[in-house]
């Protein structure tokens, strides 16, 4: 049992409401603000591809347009062996939004992983280079 079993759950949840038509790679993610709220996200792919949106940034810009601000954990879920961390642009945008939280990485088997976002996104680029 962890602090994270929640979210992590909330986020396999999420998951289940991935719209992954062309890669068939479903994830979920579940974020978890100050406040106590949760907030899932799936990925939403469409014939573009290039639109694509992953699931971290739905969960982000969900909570960021119910107007939370400040968050202290992400976890993202997908049914790999190998867990899948945040791509570049959601980790930029992880940063920006939620600095140095937790990142809990989970498959559907109950293999887990905590990391800090200091960890997977070395000397970022933020608004104290502007
Ligand atoms: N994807 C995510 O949603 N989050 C990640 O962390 C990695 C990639 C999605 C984007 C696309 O729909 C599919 O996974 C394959 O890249």
């Amino acid at each position: 049992m962890s602090e994270f079993d929640v979210l992590t759950a909330a986020a396999k949840l999420a998951r289940e409401n991935a719209h992954a038509a062309y890669s068939n790679f479903r994830v979920g993610a579940a974020l978890r603000a100050i406040s106590g709220r949760i907030f899932g996200g799936c990925n939403v792919e469409n014939s573009t591809y290039g639109l694509t949106i992953c699931a971290e940034r739905v969960a982000l810009f969900k909570a960021i347009s119910e107007g939370e601000r400040g968050f202290d954990a992400i976890a993202v879920v997908t049914d790999t062996d190998s867990l899948t961390p945040p791509c570049g642009a959601c980790r930029q945008l992880i940063w920006e939004f939620c600095g140095d939280v937790a990142v809990i990485l989970a498959n559907l088997k109950g293999k887990t992983e905590i990391l800090r976002m200091r960890e997977l996104f070395p000397r970022p680029f933020d608004s104290s280079h502007l």
